[in-house]
């Protein structure tokens, strides 16, 4: 009965909590984050910073966790990619949301780990197998296994928007995307891995745009999902990226798609040597 093991996880990690200590030893149900600037975030950034009051959707939570870039378990708090997309300033992008939102959900997922590893105006060639991307998010999937206190249960995938400009990437798209995936997926031994990709919000990203989502819309493998943001409002005066609001739907969006992949598969239960 995995949902017993699952509670019994919850009341000791809970029980280490009153005694002060925190969450990075527990078990994880994780999360990888990849793409472009939109899983990023760049809303809520007021002067090269991310201001203003904490959405109560990305409220920090003990039972929240981010792989920092130092490749350690820290309370994860928005920016999220803060330290990972190193070239912008970072905002509210859609982890947090998506994070409390499942939490709030499905309490029996646990201790949430997410691993950012979105970069800004990366084109998918980048995020290829071998290249610079795909090492890093490869490499930062493996740390976060690293201790053996955890299991990877989706990729979280927002992308595209460097593919849209010019048509020979565009034609590509769909192929590629169905390369990566098959890659990433074989690369972490994992061939059921759930990822669940967000189609592009608005035209603005580039001429090919239609194209792009057509392939994201389109593709299809097992457990791959898309949700579409398709319209949802951007920050004023910028083109392409999206707001407070539409993070958190997307994040809400990502929640959903997870969780209906996932009640017909549950998770393997923690090995026993986690419950020591
Ligand atoms: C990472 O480690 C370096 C050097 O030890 C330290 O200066 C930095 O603050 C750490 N960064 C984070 C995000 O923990
Ligand atoms: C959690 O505890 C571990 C070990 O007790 C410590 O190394 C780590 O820095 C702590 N993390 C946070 C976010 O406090
Ligand atoms: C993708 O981005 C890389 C790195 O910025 C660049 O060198 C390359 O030319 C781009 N490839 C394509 C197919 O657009
Ligand atoms: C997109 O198409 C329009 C109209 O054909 C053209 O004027 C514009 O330069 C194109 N944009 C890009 C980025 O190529």
């Amino acid at each position: 009965m995995p949902s017993l093991v699952w509670l019994l996880l919850l009341a000791h990690a809970t029980l280490a909590l009153s005694t002060d200590e925190n969450l990075s030893d527990a078990y994880k149900s994780i999360f990888i984050l990849a793409g472009q600037s939109n899983m990023a975030g760049r809303a809520g950034v007021i002067a090269g910073k991310l201001g203003g009051d904490v959405p109560p959707a990305c409220t920090p939570s003990p039972f929240i966790l981010r792989l920092n870039p130092n490749l350690t378990w820290e309370e994860a708090r928005d920016p999220l990619h803060e330290g990972i997309d190193v070239h912008k300033p970072c905002g509210i992008g859609p982890g947090m949301p998506f994070a409390n939102s499942v939490l709030e959900r499905d309490s029996s997922i646990g201790v949430i780990g997410l691993v950012p590893c979105a970069i800004g105006a990366t084109n998918l060639t980048s995020w290829s197998r071998g290249h610079v991307n795909y090492n890093r998010m490869l490499m930062r999937a493996q740390a976060a296994l690293s201790d053996g206190r955890g299991v990877i249960r989706a990729i979280l995938w927002f992308q595209g928007e460097g593919d849209a400009v010019f048509e020979q990437d565009a034609m590509c798209y769909k192929e590629k995307l169905k390369t990566f995936f098959n890659d990433i997926r074989s690369d972490l031994q994992m061939p059921e891995l759930p990822i669940i990709q967000v189609a592009l919000p608005t035209r603005n990203a580039g001429n090919y745009t239609d194209e792009i989502r057509e392939a994201q819309l389109g593709l299809e493998l097992p457990n791959l999902k898309c949700v579409d943001a398709w319209g949802l409002p951007v920050i004023k005066g910028d083109a392409v990226h999206l707001n407070t609001d539409s993070q958190i739907q997307v994040g809400h969006m990502l929640a959903d798609a997870f969780l209906q992949l996932t009640t017909a598969s549950p998770p393997p239960p923690p090995s026993a040597e986690s419950c020591a």
